[in-house]
């Protein structure tokens, strides 16, 4: 029977993470992964591949839609599917054979089967039994299926389906207007789908400030898309192409179209893995409970990412790997959830830190509120980027910095200097009062920040 400090099941974003700090507080590890490659559902399914498939699909659509703008003309402009996805796939080998590799300088064993736990210290692979003195349980999610829509992965999506096609949907319908949802819509639109959404609430990307949905969705209506809000799918037929019967504010519509993606949301992967036996409990929706230190109830096993409650996001994941490695080599880490970024990588992108206008008024804080738009800034109208806003939350009374909402080009990028600020809880007069570089995206940040409490520069 092999020993090791640590057992951790699941190499997505959370266990590959977990497994890299053990080792390198020199912690004997082993990884199980069920899956052929190493990176979970971000590397192989999920983040890696669909951001890769965005950029193709925006570089063709941006080229078609600006190249003349900027004296550019071209001829017979087109794109092979197969190579686009060839492209993909090739990005996520390279980091799969990336993470063996770490695994490998790290002197990580990597075992690929399904675990079971048998025992509090002992983990089932196959025939062979692993002795752990710590376990950290990081299975990840799956997408939530609606029981009238099966996924086949042909008609009926997932997200992994719609990152695996080899046809591009003439008309593709989305159920759910989330983050997959608009990501993977996109993807398609862009390529030549006809892209129809129907969401059950009345805004998508409801998780992001409403100023953002609402800028988010004006957009990609702009773009094409059709959104059809407060629309709940009753049944399908699937008998030929996809008729969807949807109960909309107005009465029963239907909607068809040659595939759907369901993109209602994820859920965690926490069955048959053996925890009934050894009490670990779970609440109604299958998450793990924990307590503050990521311990279920069993204290040396640990549960961390999209099995527990809270964002279903990689980096939230990977944060807490780190987390419980040094928890285990008896190091003391904090992890601030306050300062998580969250991101929708759409063309305008989205990205935000820390609370929204209605959680903001929701807690009953005393604020002020700045939007700054990218049309009155300089870089953006150089780069024909100028949709969008910066807009941040302040505390009146202590002016420190509530949230940070941007709906624009580079998004993603720019709001690592706000998660930062958050982070160091800094004033919002910080950010107004430092120095951005001249003529950059950023610099909507400080302009905005500015328009807190002082005023604004260019506008
Ligand atoms: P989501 O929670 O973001 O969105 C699901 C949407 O479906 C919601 O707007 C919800 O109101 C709607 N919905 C639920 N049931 C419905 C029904 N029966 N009919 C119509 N609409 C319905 O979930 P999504 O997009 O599936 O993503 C899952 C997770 O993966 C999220 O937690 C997300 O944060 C994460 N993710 C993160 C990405 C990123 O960071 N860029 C990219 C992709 C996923």
């Amino acid at each position: 029977m092999k020993n090791y400090d640590v057992v951790i099941i699941g190499a997505g974003p959370g266990g590959y993470v977990a497994a890299i700090r053990c080792a390198q507080l020199g912690l004997k590890t082993c990884c199980i992964e069920k899956n052929p490659t190493l990176g979970g559902t971000c590397l192989n399914v999920g983040c890696i591949p669909s951001k890769a498939l965005l950029h193709s699909s925006e570089l063709y659509w941006k080229l078609q839609k600006e190249a003349t703008s900027h004296g550019i003309h071209m001829k017979d402009l087109s794109f092979k599917f197969d190579e686009m996805m060839l492209r993909k796939d090739n990005i996520i080998s390279g980091f799969t054979k990336g993470i063996e590799g770490l695994f490998k300088k790290n002197k990580i064993d990597w075992i690929q089967a399904a675990a079971e736990l048998k025992s509090p210290h002992e983990i089932a692979v196959g025939s062979e039994i692993l002795q752990a003195k710590f376990i950290i349980l990081a299975t990840g999610s799956e997408p939530i299926q609606l029981p009238f829509l099966p996924f086949d992965e042909k008609k009926v999506l997932s997200s992994t389906g719609a990152l695996a096609l080899k046809h591009i949907p003439k008309k593709l319908l989305v159920v759910g207007a989330g983050v997959i949802g608009v990501e993977l819509g996109s993807v398609y639109q862009r390529l030549g789908s006809e892209v129809v959404f129907i969401e059950f609430l009345d805004r998508i990307c409801p998780s992001f400030d409403v100023a953002l949905s609402k800028g988010l969705q004006k957009s990609l209506t702009a773009q094409g898309m059709t959104f059809h809000l407060s629309h709940k799918v009753l049944k399908a037929d699937l008998s030929k192409d996809v008729v969807l019967s949807v109960q909309g504010p107005s009465g029963e519509v239907s909607f068809s179209g040659d595939a759907v993606l369901v993109a209602v949301g994820r859920k965690p992967v926490s069955d048959k893995l053996g925890l009934d036996a050894l009490g670990i409990k779970k609440d109604a929706k299958g998450f793990i409970e924990i307590d503050a230190s990521f311990r279920t109830s069993q204290p040396h096993i640990f549960a961390i990412g999209d099995l527990v409650e809270g964002p279903m996001l990689a980096h939230k994941s990977s944060e807490e790997g780190v987390a419980v490695a040094e928890l285990i080599a008896g190091h003391r880490p904090t992890l601030d959830y306050f300062s998580i970024p969250n991101v929708v990588y759409t063309s305008p992108e989205v990205a935000s830190v820390g609370l929204t206008e209605e959680e903001v008024k929701a807690h009953g804080l005393s604020y002020k509120v700045s939007t700054f738009p990218f049309k009155a800034n300089s870089r953006a109208r150089c780069t024909g980027e100028e949709e969008g806003f910066v807009k941040i939350l302040a505390e009146e009374k202590t002016r420190r910095i509530l949230g940070v909402h941007i709906l624009g080009a580079h998004a993603s990028e720019l709001i690592a200097e706000p998660v930062l600020a958050i982070a160091s809880r800094a004033t919002v007069d910080k950010l107004a009062d430092t120095c951005h570089a001249h003529p950059t995206l950023s610099e909507a940040i400080k302009e905005a920040a500015l328009g807190v409490f002082k005023a604004p520069l260019h506008m």
